[in-house]
């Protein structure tokens, strides 16, 4: 069959990789991809939102099925546009994709359906929402309701930083759109966890857990980025909690877009907070989690084409799905400078040697002059997989070390929290 996968980030790398394994493919496009891609599929110089451009391809290309990687697309209707014209598509419908694209909506869903989340308020104008700030007191997280590429959401400590997350979002419109309406809800405190799952609109199966690294310094310090490092599993997800989040969140979750006319078929992703009460919920996304997907995908035995056709033709429950018991982390090598300003362009050095078991997948990486070198702020997701943590940990950061480029940044404690827990 021929794939084409939408997206050109280490997440589909890491799709790519795994979709190429699969005996059922023959050809595996991707648009744009990235330099790194460009080894296992071939890449189509086609933006991933550009919906119109990628169904002309799709039908002229006769593409067998199309796995999108970003949320944008989806959130845009890119898997209706699909499905209109007889496509299939791997990714959820619009209406589905809604859970990741207005925060309010996701809210009300779990308020409707009783699954744990913060509490929380929602204002369209900033002076009832400043009003509210003060009344209830910081910590407080004030966030945009629309998709603001993983910086719309403020942790304000203090009321100084609350008042002016609201009028950022509300006034000067930073985020855009996306600020029209924003939330202000409650701090929870706790140990965060992702839970990927596939689902077939009815049955859903949880993948196993991870965990990302959101700032960009070592300690969890400095600002907010798409991800520096991921593993799998996190151990603060036990066969217990895995239990109570599939039947108190997931299913629910599952259950309640079906009641709402918004079936979902695809990758569910809960980005859950364990606090003491037990799992909340701090946000969906309609999609692999990047760079969640690297390790997560990295652990995956199955065939990932079997998995999505059984997602696709309804029968998820019959689908068998193995994972290894060894455990995956990923690394991930940034630009100087990233998540604010950086220099793109820079040689990159040392790849092609990756050791067993590990793998470095591109993110912001290009060909130029017949050299890769960087063309984003995540330029590659340096994975490993290996029998304990502590031994991914060391495989990923000697993988790590044989990559340079000029300005290269990453942090040092990619899976440490997995190894205090442990302690
Ligand atoms: P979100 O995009 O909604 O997941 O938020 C981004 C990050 O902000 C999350 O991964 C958490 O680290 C943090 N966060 C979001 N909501 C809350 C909350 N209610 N309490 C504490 N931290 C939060
Ligand atoms: N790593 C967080 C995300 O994909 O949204």
């Amino acid at each position: 069959m021929k794939v084409l996968v939408v997206g050109g980030g280490g997440r589909e790398h890491a799709l790519v990789w795994k979709l190429a394994q699969s005996p059922k493919v023959d050809k595996i496009f991707c648009a744009p991809g990235n330099a790194g891609i460009a080894r296992l599929a071939e890449c189509i110089d086609i933006a991933s939102d550009d919906i119109n451009a990628l169904l002309d391809f799709a039908v002229k290309n006769r593409i067998d099925m199309t796995v999108v990687g970003p949320e944008a697309p989806l959130t845009a209707g890119l898997a209706d546009r699909f499905a209109e014209a007889g496509l299939k598509v791997f990714g959820p419908a619009k209406r589905a994709a809604e859970i990741e694209g207005s925060k309010t909506l996701a809210k009300e869903i779990m308020e409707k359906y009783q699954i744990p989340t913060a509490k929380y308020r929602v204002f369209t104008e900033a002076a009832p929402a400043i009003e509210y700030i003060k009344k209830i007191g910081v910590p407080v997280v004030v966030k945009a309701d629309g998709l603001a590429a993983g910086k719309g959401v403020i942790i304000a400590e203090d009321m100084d930083t609350a008042l002016s997350a609201v009028k950022q979002i509300m006034e000067e419109k930073v985020f855009g759109a996306a600020g029209n309406k924003l939330l202000v809800e409650e701090f929870l405190e706790g140990e965060e966890v992702s839970v990927l799952a596939f689902s077939d609109g009815t049955c859903v199966v949880p993948m196993v857990s991870s965990q990302d690294h959101k700032r960009a310094y070592d300690n969890d310090q400095g600002p907010n980025t798409g991800g520096m490092g991921a593993y799998s599993p996190a151990p603060v997800y036990t066969t217990e909690m895995a239990e109570i989040v599939l039947e108190k969140i997931l299913q629910p979750t599952i259950d309640g877009l079906k009641a709402e006319g918004r079936t979902y078929r695809g990758v569910i992703y809960a980005g859950l907070m364990i606090t003491k009460d037990g799992p909340k919920v701090l946000e969906y996304n309609a999609r692999f989690g990047d760079p969640e997907a690297q390790p997560v995908l990295m652990r995956l035995e199955t065939d990932l084409v079997d998995i999505m056709e059984s997602v696709l033709e309804g029968r998820l429950k019959q689908q068998e799905i193995c994972w290894s018991p060894e455990a995956a982390v990923c690394v991930v090598l940034a630009s100087g400078g990233y998540p604010g300003t950086y220099e793109k362009g820079k040689e990159i050095f040392g790849l092609n040697q990756n050791g067993p078991g590990s793998y470095a997948f591109h993110a912001g990486t290009a060909i130029k002059d017949a050299k890769i070198v960087t063309s984003g702020g995540r330029v590659l997701g340096v994975t490993a997989r290996s029998a304990s943590i502590e031994d991914a940990i060391s495989a990923a950061y000697k993988e790590a070390e044989k990559i340079n480029f000029a300005g290269v940044h990453y942090r040092r404690d990619i899976g440490a929290k997995a190894l205090n827990r442990k302690r």
